[in-house]
């Protein structure tokens, strides 16, 4: 089946603007200019058109013109993606749906613990209204103040919480899609018990918009925290952190919600580039794990608890330094050393990125492992290891190196080597059973490399459900799994 790669006909435009009316549709390049290009401006697409629908019926009836024309569809939350799954292709000949007028929370049940939104909900928007109803949305990373919640869950995302909470998809009762063909599932159901069957909600989470539109759902809410204790933690080396990660579950009686891994290359561009920021700790050290715990409990004794586990592994010798923040604007002093890493690489030139992940306990071996092989294949490049290794996940940025003009000539030439450095990463984490894609997906950027790392009975399987789903192939095609 190959990508549409028809230009709509005018009338195929007309009908979907009146589908959707004059405040749904805009075809002003200005306007349309912010969402054809990606969130680091590695692709700048086309459109022939950008569709805003504010209801479930609005985007069926765009979608069932778009099944009967062959029109092919890329559908776009906050397009905060980092794989250029939202941004259409340079041919111009598809039309971009996005979904953030289609913004209402439908219901809150703190009875149920449950909230019902639509797909171009902004997450922080979410979490403030579970956190007004007493009640918590623990899904959270950097891009939370953009990010939409059909974007995340149709990347399955995963954040700084995926230790207590999960991911994405964990954190879903009920789901309404839009199907290729204009249908729509009516699935908002907010049942912890539901065995009727397959799982079919499964499919559209994490399908990167591949096999329908998401349009709104039924997510699942939590007590919210009376008591969060962060740490800042220089450990010995990364060996010593995944030690410490096993002592801080046992020791708080698991209260751990975040274990995120922090090199010194990372920290130090923070302080560079990051204004208002400080080293937590007086002198410099090679790791650190950054430590948040939680506990319905607001009597104190979280904090002991974790002072106890951080004191006796100083004595192991796992730990060398480490502060407790003592209220929490000095949490969020921490967090933000943490969230900025990304920000504080750009001004160091061209970053090659892997988003990856293998078991917990191998998380010491791929990092030594990694920083060797790309060491070896261009000398002076500079690992920038850090993010979630509390899910086994590392993002092993490596940016170039130092001495080099970070833009111009020399940036392109290293930029250039993307696929040869991560083929080389990507071979020792499947080497080490891990995946190539712990959390952004897939998108445009991984197609390939899914394609080599993925056995041929599961690319197999994923093209039939794709073939079945949208035998068209309209749906964001090229993207995830060509079929
Ligand atoms: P978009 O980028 O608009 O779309 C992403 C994909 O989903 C595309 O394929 C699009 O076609 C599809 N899509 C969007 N909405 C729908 C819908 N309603 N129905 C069907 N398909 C749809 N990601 C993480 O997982 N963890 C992190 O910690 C994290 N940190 C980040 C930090 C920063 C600073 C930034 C910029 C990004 C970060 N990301 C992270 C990546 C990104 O924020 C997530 O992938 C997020 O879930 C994307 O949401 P979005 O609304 O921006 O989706
Ligand atoms: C994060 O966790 O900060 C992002 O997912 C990392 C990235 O930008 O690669
Ligand atoms: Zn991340």
């Amino acid at each position: 089946m190959a990508t549409v790669l028809k230009q709509p006909p005018a009338a195929t435009l007309e009908r979907l603007k009146t589908a959707i009316g004059a405040k749904g549709w805009t075809a002003d390049p200005a306007e349309m200019s912010p969402h054809l290009l990606e969130e680091r401006g590695h692709y700048r697409g086309r459109a022939a058109l950008l569709l805003r629908p504010a209801t479930t019926a609005e985007v069926a009836a765009a979608v069932r013109i778009c099944a009967e024309t062959g029109t092919a569809i890329v559908p776009q939350g906050g397009n905060t993606g980092m794989m250029g799954g939202a941004t259409p292709f340079e041919h111009g000949n598809e039309i971009l749906l996005s979904l953030s007028r289609l913004n209402r929370i439908r219901a809150l049940d703190p009875l149920n613990y449950t909230l019902t939104a639509e797909a171009g909900c902004i997450l922080a928007n979410l979490q403030k209204a579970a956190d007004d109803a007493d009640r918590l949305f623990p899904l959270s990373l950097g891009a939370e103040g953009t990010c939409q919640i059909g974007g995340n869950l149709s990347t399955n995302a995963g954040g700084v919480q995926v230790l207590r909470y999960g991911m994405a998809r964990d954190l879903v009762l009920g789901l309404e899609v839009v199907l290729p063909d204009g249908q729509v599932i009516e699935g908002l159901r907010g049942l912890r018990k539901d065995n009727t069957g397959y799982d079919l909600k499964q499919l559209f989470l994490g399908a990167e918009g591949t096999l329908g539109v998401i349009t709104a759902a039924v997510l699942k809410l939590f007590p919210r925290p009376r008591e969060v204790e962060t740490a800042f933690v220089a450990v010995r080396d990364p060996a010593a952190a995944i030690e410490l990660l096993a002592r801080t579950r046992s020791g708080t009686g698991d209260a751990v919600t975040a274990f995120e891994l922090i090199s010194r290359t990372a920290l130090d561009m923070v302080l560079t580039h990051i204004p208002g920021t400080a080293d937590p700790l007086s002198a410099k050290h090679e790791w650190y794990a950054l430590i948040d715990c939680s506990s319905g409990d607001s009597g104190g004794g979280l904090r002991e608890a974790v002072e106890r586990t951080l004191a006796d592994a100083m004595e192991a010798g796992l730990v060398i330094d480490a502060t407790l923040a003592a209220s929490a604007q000095q949490g969020k002093a921490m967090w933000r050393l943490r969230d900025s890493i990304t920000e504080a690489q750009k001004p160091e030139g061209g970053s090659i990125k892997h988003d990856v992940s293998v078991p917990v306990s191998s998380v010491p071996a791929f990092i030594a492992e990694a920083s060797a092989a790309v060491a070896r294949a261009i000398p002076g490049i500079r690992p920038v290891a850090f993010g979630h290794v509390g899910d086994g996940h590392i993002h092993f940025n490596v940016s170039q190196p130092a001495g080099e003009p970070k833009q111009g000539a020399p940036r392109d030439a290293y930029l250039a080597r993307w696929g040869e450095i991560n083929r080389i990463v990507h071979d020792i984490v499947a080497r080490l059973n891990g995946s190539i894609s712990a959390e952004h997906g897939i998108g445009r950027r991984k197609v390939d490399e899914l394609a080599h790392y993925k056995s041929p009975v599961e690319i197999e399987l994923m093209r039939t459900l794709k073939r079945t789903l949208d035998p068209k192939n309209i749906m964001n095609p090229g993207k995830v799994v060509v079929p």
